[in-house]
Formats: structure tokens, sequence, C-alpha cells
């Protein structure tokens, strides 16, 4: 295992660290994320250092060895230092003990052993770390077995899990974004945890939770992640206009649809489609306005009457309270949401030159993106159904391609005009003009090239021949 290890850290900079550490006579690991990644071969481009005693010392120490031009930042308030080298930033800190008190986020920090530091991590495949130190170079320390939980895939805390999520709530988060993010499941007794704290999510400022929910949503499958905020009792707290889609109601023996599951499904479609992080969006929040406007209505059933313009509504004061930026991101969501029921009212109707043109003009750029989360959106279990409104939204597509090409040929110009056709024949305003113009105009227009002036030019002089005239220059 060691001679592995030491293989894949086999660096010079891992080598100069570890001699900094010698020269100061202390122990120093690469511990974290760092390690985790390691074992998974996933980039990481942070590595954060633990030693014993000061770790701002040997961050220090190793700058000199490594040249003036590289300058150590300190953050006394935390005993950590950090410096860039070669594109990678390093950290490091002093291995610590930390205690927590209930209502509050900030630990007691003490100085501690690489022991009392591992334990107060959050996840085993997180609490690994590895020596750097020249004889130890490459040893492992695994003492809650990190390895192994790699193996098995699998997320778990390395004590007591109510102690490290009351001592910390956002892992409560980072629990749920790692099993998203690396396909791990969460240990039972580990989710249970979750449940049982989820209460304490309060504490957690609402920016640090954004961070988490946008890398669930940057991840291939997000909605491995809604489903286990979903069933830990987290997103009733964090997120309450997006759980109250959960859920089907019943009246005379006609249901509706789980809204939330449904939403799930058109994300990960949507997902699979686009990295766009802001359509993925769109795609959670396309029907947020169902459960406002639900009603059953006798003889028709269950109705979202203008679903899309109240979600639509909504949208600003969740952005507001989720802190997302309110720039042209949300103005971007809103439009999603609010149009996205415009290309399926489409292809229900005839589809007219006039509402595709206008949905172009609604939707601007974005009108591909729209067609994705439209497309994503039809879900039914009928495929007969799904495979109907897909044929038609290839139609509309074809219109949206068709509408474009003839669009910027309405505004086209050829490239003569009745000016030059009047002067080179030395005509006034006329028909013989009309007409030149007519033919030049339509033969360019069945030709491959419409803007060859050349072609144009005797195109002109060959329907004027035709109809008795001589460009001037060859009268003089
Ligand atoms: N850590 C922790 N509890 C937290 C945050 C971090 O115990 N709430 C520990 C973990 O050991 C983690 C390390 O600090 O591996 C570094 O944290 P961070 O850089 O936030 O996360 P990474 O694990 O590196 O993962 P990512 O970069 O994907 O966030």
């Amino acid at each position: 295992m060691t001679e592995d290890i030491r293989k894949k850290i086999d660096k010079p900079i891992f080598h100069a660290v570890g001699a900094a550490a010698d020269r100061l006579g202390r122990d120093c690991y690469a511990v974290g994320g760092y390690v985790r990644d390691l074992f998974l071969d996933r980039h990481s481009k942070d590595i954060d250092f633990v030693t014993v005693g000061s770790g701002i010392e040997v961050a220090r120490n190793l700058a000199e060895s490594l040249g003036k031009h590289v300058k150590v930042t300190v953050f006394k308030n935390f005993g950590t230092a950090q410096l860039h080298y070669k594109g990678e930033e390093l950290e490091f800190v002093g291995a610590r003990r930390e205690s927590y008190s209930h209502d509050s986020r900030k630990p007691i920090v003490e100085d501690g052993s690489l022991d009392d530091d591992l334990d107060r991590r959050d996840f085993t495949i997180n609490a690994m770390a590895i020596c750097v130190n020249g004889p130890r170079f490459g040893e492992l320390v695994d003492k809650f077995d990190g390895t192994g939980d790699l193996k098995r895939r699998l997320i778990r805390t390395p004590l007591d899990p109510d102690i490290t999520f009351s001592d910390d709530p956002l892992r409560m988060m980072r629990a749920i974004r790692f099993a998203t993010q690396l396909r791990f499941s969460i240990e039972y007794a580990t989710f249970e945890a979750i449940k049982r704290n989820a209460g304490r999510i309060k504490i957690i400022s609402r920016e640090r939770i954004y961070s988490e929910l946008t890398k669930i949503m940057e991840s291939e499958r997000p909605s491995i992640g809604w489903s286990m905020l979903l069933d830990s009792g987290l997103l009733e707290l964090i997120f309450p206009e997006f759980a109250a889609l959960r859920g089907t109601e019943t009246v005379n023996g006609r249901g509706h649809k789980d809204n939330f599951f449904h939403t799930l499904q058109v994300l990960d479609t949507v997902a699979s489609k686009s990295d766009n992080v802001w359509l993925r969006w769109s795609a959670l929040l396309h029907d947020i306005g169902k459960p406002a406007t639900k009603h059953w209505v006798d003889g028709v059933g269950w109705t979202f009457h203008n679903h899309n313009f109240i979600g639509a509504k909504m949208i600003r004061n969740i952005f507001r309270k989720m802190k997302f930026p309110l720039d042209d991101k949300l103005k971007y969501v809103e439009k999603m949401v609010e149009l996205h029921m415009r290309p399926i009212a489409l292809v229900e109707d005839t589809v007219t030159d006039s509402a595709i043109r206008r949905l172009m003009v609604d939707a601007g750029e974005d009108i591909e993106d729209l067609m994705i989360l439209c497309e994503a959106d039809i879900t039914s279990k009928n495929q007969e159904k799904v495979r109907r409104y897909l044929d038609n939204y290839v139609i509309v597509r074809d219109k949206i391609i068709d509408l474009e090409a003839r669009d910027k040929l309405r505004n086209w110009q050829p490239p003569v005009d009745g000016n030059m056709i009047m002067a080179t024949f030395g005509l006034s305003q006329g028909k013989a003009v009309g007409e030149i113009k007519t033919y030049v105009r339509e033969t360019l227009l069945n030709s491959d090239s419409p803007n060859d002036f050349d072609y144009a030019r005797r195109l002109m002089l060959e329907k004027g021949r035709e109809l008795g005239y001589e460009p001037i220059e060859n009268k003089l």
C-alpha cells in the first residue's frame, strides 16, 4: 500500500513539504479531501497539510526553500497559512482538537495530536492522512477505515454521527452532496442521525447551504441529492416550496401525478443534456406554481391553471430567500418557468408561423434551452403519448429553423439595387428597372451564392440586354 501511495504523491512539491517539516522536526501529513480524491483518481487542486505543531512555520520554511517569489498568506485567527505554487494551492494548519457549543458553529480550538485532528472530521473518507516526512513518505494513517468505505462506496461519520452533525450541521448537507457527487450511499446510522438532527440546519448560513445545493445541481444525477434531502426532512426546512410538490390527491378515483418526482425526472433529463446549472434550476422550479394553482374541476379533473405564470412570479422570492444571485440568472429562470408551457400549447394547436415567431421573440437566444426543458417535461408513462409529443416538437424545431432562415431572407437585399441599375443603363425609374431587379433577385435566390456581387452584375447586364438596353459605358 505505502509503495502505491508513495508513487501517487511522488512529486517535487510533496518532497519539498516533507523536507521543510523534517528541518523543523515536525510531523506533516496531506489530509482530507486531497487524500480522498487521490484514491478516487479525481482531480483536486487544493492540498491541505496538517502538522503536529505550528503549520505556519512549516509553510514559511517551505516558501523559503521554493524561492523568493513564493509568498505565504497567514490567517492568524484560524492558525492557517496558504501558499500557491505552480498552479496548486497549499494550505497548512496545526493539528487541533475542537469542541463545540450547542448554538454555534464556532468551535473552541486547542492544539492537538493527529488523532485528535482526524477524530473531528466529517466522514471516514475525509479523515485519512498521508505522511510526507522523509522517512515515512507515503505512509497512510487511516484509523476509521476510510479506504474500506471508499471501496464500499459509503458515507459514514468517524464518531457517533449525532456528535459529528451536531458539531457542524452543514455536514448533513455535505453527506448528501458527497453521496450525489460520488454516487455513494449514506450508511444507515449516519442517515438516521441526519433525520434526527435536521432541525439544527437552522444555524447554518444560506450561503453555505446554497453552495452545497449548487454542487448537488452540478452532479450527473442531481435527483439523488434532492430525494435524500426530502427523505431526511432537510428539504422541508431549507426549501419548503419545493417540498410542497410531494404527494398526490385523489377525487372520484382520479389522482394527479406526484409533481415532486415528476420534477426530479425532468431535472435529470435536462442534466443529461446540458451543463447549464441555471437551466437545471429552471427544471427544478418549472412546476413550483402547481401546489398554489391546483384545483379539482367537476367534469374536467385536476387543473393547474396558469401555474407557469404563478410559478414565474414566485421565483424572485425564492431566489431572495436562498441568497441566489438576483441578476440575469433570475431573469433567465423566470423566463424559462413562464414559457415552459408555450411549446406544448403550440403542438396541441396547429403550428402557425406567427405563434412560432412570437415564441422565438419571447425566448430570444434561449430558445434551444427552452426546447430542452419542454422535451424533458414529457414524462408520461404512456410511451405512445411521449413519442407523439416528441415528434411534434421535431416539427416545432424544424419550423423554428425554417422561419429563422426565411426571416433572414426577408431582410435580405440583393447586392445590385435599383439605383445601380438606373446608373448602369442610364434609365430613370420605371417598369424596365423593376423587371431587371426582379430577375436578378429571383435568380440569386435560386442560386447557392445570393450575395455574389459579380454574378449579380452579370445577371443585371444579361437581363438589360435582353430588354434592349446597353450599359452607358459601352455607348461612350
Ligand atoms: N471538513 C469537515 N467538516 C466540514 C468541512 C470540512 O470535517 N464541515 C474537513 C474534511 O476532512 C474535509 C476537509 O475538512 O475533507 C476539507 O474541507 P473542504 O475543503 O471544505 O472539502 P473537501 O473535502 O476538500 O471537498 P470539496 O472540495 O469537494 O468541498
